[in-house]
């Protein structure tokens, strides 16, 4: 039985379409809806994001990321003996992602199944296949978020259609004697559920309820700041660490501002916050597992050093993940 769980490879897939604020605002003009780049870029830091054709859905996005994540790690699927997939944005009510992608992937007989908590979404997923991992029930999990979120958002409401992207990113986490994964934290504040929600369903054939994405960002925001700091604090010291051992911060990226307040109160400079926020929106449970994969293909990230990975969403659910890579 592995004692560790650790990282052994990480992918990312970006749907080729890339919109910036100026084409975003130009098309929500044509519906006279007001909004800027300066507006966006003052408020959130997002410059650009990237939107799936028609069509294409959260299965295709993650099956591109999970195929990079096992190139990355020198396996073939025939490999893995369990799928994780994050999202909110699945292809279907069932079967999973996790199990569709299986499919994909043509390697059959392991344990699949998909994590629904919003943006925390990957830290959940996460920190379930450590757990798998470490109990000796599995021994290389493929973990994956993945959203198409473009297609839950409701382009009337500028206060939350110009703050998403969709995209995939993935990690391969295997069996290890040496640390991987040092802690991992999970919560959750069901009172919250209203502040956050796509609150559609399919009932009797018809859409029942709004299908769209609503939020109280200012709500979000004073619960964000205020949880990912205590649970940035709680995954450092169960592992016995430090902010000053933390190489690089992944945190979710929704909001530069949520993002780099929280880095402050742990006393992490900007220069250790992994930032793509800017190029990709906030792709919900994706964006930690994109924002790991682009840092490390730019050699920011290297074998060795110590991450903390935070996120804050929908539930509200929130965690945080310390890891070795
Ligand atoms: N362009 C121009 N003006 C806008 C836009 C826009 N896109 N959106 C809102 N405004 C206007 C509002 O109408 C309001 O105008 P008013 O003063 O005339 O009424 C003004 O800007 C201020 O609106 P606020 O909502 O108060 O703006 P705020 O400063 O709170 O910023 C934001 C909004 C960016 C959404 C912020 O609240 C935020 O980042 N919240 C956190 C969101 C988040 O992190 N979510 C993460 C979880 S996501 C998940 O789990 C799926």
């Amino acid at each position: 039985m592995s004692i560790y769980s650790r990282i052994l490879g990480t992918g990312s897939y970006l749907p080729p379409e890339t919109v910036s604020n100026d084409e975003l605002a130009a098309r929500l003009a044509r519906d006279g809806i007001e909004t800027s780049d300066a507006w966006i870029v003052e408020r959130t830091g997002i410059r650009e994001r990237h939107f799936a054709a028609d069509g294409v859905g959260s299965v295709d996005l993650g099956e591109q990321a999970a195929r990079r994540a096992l190139d990355d790690a020198g396996l073939t699927p025939q490999d893995i003996d369990m799928i994780i997939v994050a999202t909110s944005t699945p292809d279907m009510i069932f079967p999973s992602n996790a199990a569709l992608i299986q499919g994909r992937l043509g390697c059959p007989g392991g344990a699949v199944f998909d994590v629904q908590a919003v943006c925390a979404g990957f830290i959940y997923a996460l920190s379930v296949a450590d757990q798998f991992i470490r109990g000796g029930m599995t021994r290389r999990a493929l973990v994956i978020g993945t959203e198409v979120f473009s297609q839950i958002l409701d382009f009337s409401d500028r206060g939350t259609c110009v703050l998403f992207g969709d995209g995939a990113g993935a990690v391969v986490l295997g069996g290890s004697d040496t640390p991987g994964v040092l802690s991992t934290a999970l919560h959750g504040d069901g009172r919250q559920a209203a502040i956050l929600r796509t609150p559609g369903r399919v009932c009797g054939g018809k859409v029942s309820g709004h299908p769209f994405l609503e939020m109280d960002g200012q709500a979000v925001f004073k619960q964000a700041v205020h949880v990912l700091e205590n649970v940035a604090r709680e995954v450092l010291e169960k592992a016995g660490r430090s902010s000053s051992d933390v190489d690089w911060m992944v945190p979710h990226q929704a909001n530069i501002r949520i993002m780099l307040h929280t880095a402050k109160k742990l006393g992490i400079g900007p220069e250790r916050v992994v930032q793509t926020v800017a190029w990709h929106g906030n792709t919900s449970a994706a964006s930690i597992p994109l924002a790991l994969d682009t840092a490390v293909r730019a050699g920011q990230i290297r074998r060795g050093q110590t991450l903390l990975l935070e996120a804050v969403g929908g539930g509200l659910t929130w965690g945080a993940a310390l890891i070795d890579f």
